[in-house]
């Protein structure tokens, strides 16, 4: 297995580019399923879960074709992928598909809309908690689909097509406003979404949709209505900036002090996280070219910050938060509301020389001067990274094990880090 290896000590200085939105990239990749026609999707980031979607889509039965590199194409220019569900060709997503990646569930909506059934395996647990999927099945039900668990599978039906329906999230879901449009795209009459999830991804994936021929209004709103059609078409659309390595590259130069350029970047999908960045000390300035980051000196200052669904601070930086303030000049307190079991990185920060204590839900950060490299593992994605920010400031040297998680979510890493000075290399097993 991979490892990377850092040594810590050095600013990051230059421009890093920022890829298409995973969590955007997923979700629109599924929603080809809803179409004969083809989808053409602009800059999908290179990652390890596209590609794996992709085998699950293919599964399926949608052609999947990466538009060739022009010349003067860069490496971190994102792909152009052509999907065609022409036909589907079978509507079982398996165990070993869908246990290598949660998002892979939501293609049971499509496939019951289309198809008028579906046999998709359940995910399981994973790193971060058990991460149920009732909501899911609640929204698919309210579309008037039969839902049956067996043998591990969640098997939908709706024989005669689903129908419009009026779905009250009790919590807010992404994975389950993401359903809830896609089912509701294609059923019968008129959906109204309550407790939508207000993510960009949600606004990017409704926007994609409506270019498919989609009647849907308030996408980004607590509450979204959507109209069915009979059919959807072809579209094309591309993914919008990833505010999750946006804000992860802003903490890393927060914490090693510096100026990057974080290109294509866009302040206002993350402003909740980059009002945090600033009160940590660093400056975050929206450009015509993407956010610059910088810190001069000074200490980091500690902050206390609650994680919450969007417009508020994203889960999804919470660890990298965490590693930015083990270095500051005082306590300080993230509490995670969102995941009940999202703290697995606190123990291996703790291996850098990080003093950190788990209250319940909350971690009380108290500030060290230095970090000390040590080899480290990771869990989950964005603990992983978490990791690689400790790194980049602590003394020495620090190996992170298990870079497959990285690879997950953040492309080329090393390389956009190593373009700003810092020193990183990626070694390969065997
Ligand atoms: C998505 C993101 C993930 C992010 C999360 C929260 C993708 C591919 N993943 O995950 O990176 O951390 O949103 O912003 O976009 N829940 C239930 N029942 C359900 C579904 C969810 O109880 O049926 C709970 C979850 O356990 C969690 C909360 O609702 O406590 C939010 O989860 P959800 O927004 O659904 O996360 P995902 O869509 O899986």
């Amino acid at each position: 297995m991979d490892r990377i290896r850092i040594v810590g000590g050095h600013r990051l200085n230059g421009t890093i580019p920022i890829s298409g939105a995973k969590n955007a990239a997923l979700p629109l990749m599924i929603a080809s399923l809803l179409t004969e026609g083809t989808l053409t999707l602009e800059n999908l980031p290179r990652l390890a879960d596209v590609s794996q979607l992709a085998r699950i889509l293919a599964n399926h039965g949608v052609d999947y074709t990466i538009e060739g590199k022009r010349s003067g194409d860069s490496d971190t220019q994102g792909q152009t992928v052509h999907l065609a569900a022409r036909q589907i060709v079978d509507t079982t997503a398996p165990y070993d598909l869908v246990s290598k990646m949660r998002a892979s569930f939501w293609v049971l909506a499509p496939l019951v809309a289309r198809m008028g059934e579906a046999k998709v395996s359940l995910p399981g647990g994973c790193a971060i908690g058990t991460r149920p999927v009732d909501l899911l099945l609640m929204a698919m039900k309210e579309l008037g689909a039969e839902i049956e668990i067996e043998g591990g599978y969640a098997i939908a039906r709706a024989k005669n097509g689903l129908k419009g329906g009026d779905i009250l999230f009790p919590k807010v879901t992404v994975g389950g406003t993401h359903t809830a449009l896609m089912g509701a795209s294609l059923a019968h009459g008129t959906t109204v979404i309550h407790n939508a999830a207000r993510e960009p991804e949600i606004v990017d994936l409704a926007e994609c949709l409506m270019k498919m021929g989609a009647k849907i209004k308030g996408a980004g709103t607590k509450t979204i209505e959507v109209t069915g059609v009979t059919r959807l078409n072809g579209a094309r659309h591309a993914v919008l900036p990833d505010r999750i390595e946006t804000g992860t590259y802003a903490m890393a130069v927060a914490m090693t002090g510096g100026d990057v350029l974080l290109q294509g970047a866009r302040a206002d999908l993350l402003q909740a996280a980059l009002d945090v960045v600033e009160q940590t000390g660093a400056k975050c300035v929206q450009t015509n070219d993407g956010v610059r980051v910088t810190r001069n000196g000074g200490a980091i200052q500690p902050v206390d910050v609650v994680t919450e669904p969007y417009p508020g601070f994203p889960t999804d930086l919470q660890a990298q938060l965490m590693a930015l303030v083990t270095r500051a000049d005082g306590v300080s307190r993230i509490t995670e509301t969102i995941f009940e079991n999202r703290f697995m990185h606190v123990s291996e920060l703790a291996r850098f020389g990080a003093q950190i204590r788990l209250d319940g839900d909350t971690a009380i950060i108290e500030g060290v001067q230095t970090l000390k490299g040590a080899p480290v593992m990771a869990t989950d994605l964005r603990a992983s990274v978490s990791l690689v920010i400790a790194a980049l400031a602590a003394e020495g040297e620090t190996m992170v094990n298990r870079v497959y998680h990285l690879d997950r979510g953040f492309e080329a890493l090393e390389k956009k880090l190593g373009a700003c000075g810092a020193e990183v290399e990626r070694i390969s097993a065997g």
